[in-house]
This record gives structure tokens, sequence and C-alpha cells, in this order.
């Protein structure tokens, strides 16, 4: 198979008619500063973030996710990733307390949505609508407020589908990418490395906050999410 890009946890290779996304065993944190690999990761989150891609395509939302092959593939359409994270925060958690003086867990409503430039080199930093722009990485407001609009959406899906399996959803990270016809479709992935988790009950932490944070179990949460995701 032709790789087409290797980044930090997933390889994407070059498919017969689309393209396939390998989910590796690797995890890294502060923008690659710090790495590990755990056995059985990478199948977690193509299964997690699977069944998210499902719910979302279920609810009307365009995606870049064709199928889910087991243990750690995803089948997706091609499309030109725009260089851009999109960050909803339900709950104040994570980098924003380093920033401004909120205090960790307090509720944000409506949900915030930041933007980062997605650049290790630059830390990914935070930027605002008219820096988007002059950097290249979209042609104006309107399809800010499009990545804005359909981020929100995702929020409203998964919350409501993990807070009644004893999940909150925190914040997440969002990527998107342009098709050859020039649709807008979420893509990358949605799983415990990209999003933060809380037990609805014992507020402990279930995502790579475990792996940022040193605080062990990490593959075990991501299980426990598998679990409740699927049901079973
Ligand atoms: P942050 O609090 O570090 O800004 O992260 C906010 C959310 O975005 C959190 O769920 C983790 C996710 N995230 C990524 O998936 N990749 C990244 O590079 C960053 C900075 C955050
Ligand atoms: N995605 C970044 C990294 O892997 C930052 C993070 O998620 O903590 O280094």
């Amino acid at each position: 198979m032709e790789l087409l890009n290797k980044g930090k946890a997933k390889s994407v290779y070059k498919g017969e008619a689309d393209l396939i996304i390998e989910f590796r065993d690797d995890l890294t944190a502060g923008d690659g500063a710090k790495h590990a690999t755990m056995e059985g990761k990478g199948a977690l989150n193509a299964e997690i973030s699977a069944r998210f891609f499902e719910l979302l395509d279920e609810a009307g939302m365009e995606t870049h996710f064709l199928g889910y092959e087991k243990p750690n593939r995803h089948l997706a359409k091609e499309v030109k990733i725009i260089p851009l994270e999109v960050i909803c925060r339900n709950i104040a958690a994570g980098s924003i307390l380093r920033r401004y003086p909120f205090e960790e867990g307090q509720e944000f409503t409506p949900p915030l949505v930041e933007f980062g430039f997605k650049s290790d080199e630059y830390h990914d930093p935070m930027l605002n609508d008219e820096v988007a722009i002059a950097l290249g990485a979209v042609k104006d407001r309107g399809e800010l407020n499009r990545m804005r609009e359909m981020t929100l959406r995702v929020n409203d899906i998964l919350r409501g589908f993990l807070a009644e399996r004893g999940v909150i959803l925190v914040d997440f990270k969002l990527e998107f990418g342009w098709d050859r016809d020039g649709n807008l479709l979420l893509a990358d992935e949605v799983s415990p490395d990209t999003c933060r988790f809380w037990d609805a009950e014992t507020k402990e932490v279930m995502d790579k906050d475990r792996f940022r944070r040193d605080m062990g179990d990490v593959l075990e949460y991501y299980r426990e999410i598998r679990r409740r995701v699927y049901g079973d």
C-alpha cells in the first residue's frame, strides 16, 4: 500500500478508490515531546471513533467516514485537510485553564468553540478569524462559521449519546477537510485521544489526560469507553 501520510498516531494509505486510515498504538503528548506505545490502543480508538462517525452519519452530518475494518482501520473519502484544530468545550479543563482565569470543572453555557493552527512546530496556537484567513487556512469567515456550526452539532449529538452512557463530554478536537467536489467534511478521528471524557458519577478521567498527566491505567479506561459506547 502506498503511504500518503504518517502522523503521530495514524498512518494514511491510498486504497483502491479511497483512503485507508490505520490507527496505530502510538500515544503522544506535548506536540510529540512525550511518546509511548500501548498495544491495542489503535484498535480501541478505531472502534470507538467508528461508532461516533456512524452516529454522526445517521444524524445526517457529512463526514469522510466510509467504514470500519477490524481491528484498526477506517476507510475514508479523500479530503484536503484544513490546517485548523476546532476545539469545543463544555467544561473548563486543560489548556484553557492556563490561558484564562476559569476554574476547572466550570460549565460553559453555551459551549465554547476555539480554533487552533495545526502545527506542532508552533504548538497549535489559538487564532482568530483574521489570522486563519491571512494564513490561507480558509478563504473567508463563512467557512469558519460552517465549521463552528458543524462542531456545535457534533457536540449536541455526542454529548447526549454519552450522557445516556454515564460519560460527560468535557471537550474535544475536530478536523475538517474538502473533498474533490468542494464539500466540507468532518475528518480525522473522534476518540479518547482527541476528547476529554469524565465519568458522570465519579468524575474520573477516562481519556488521554491519563497519559498526559501520568495517571496510569490508560488502556483500562479506553476499554471502558469502548464498552460504554457499544453497550456490551
Ligand atoms: P487542550 O485543553 O489541550 O487545548 O485540548 C482541548 C481538547 O482538544 C482535548 O479534548 C484534547 C484535544 N486536543 C487534541 O486532540 N489534539 C491537540 O493537538 C490538542 C491541542 C488538543
Ligand atoms: N496532539 C498533541 C500531541 O500528540 C497534543 C496533545 O494531544 O496533548 O502531542
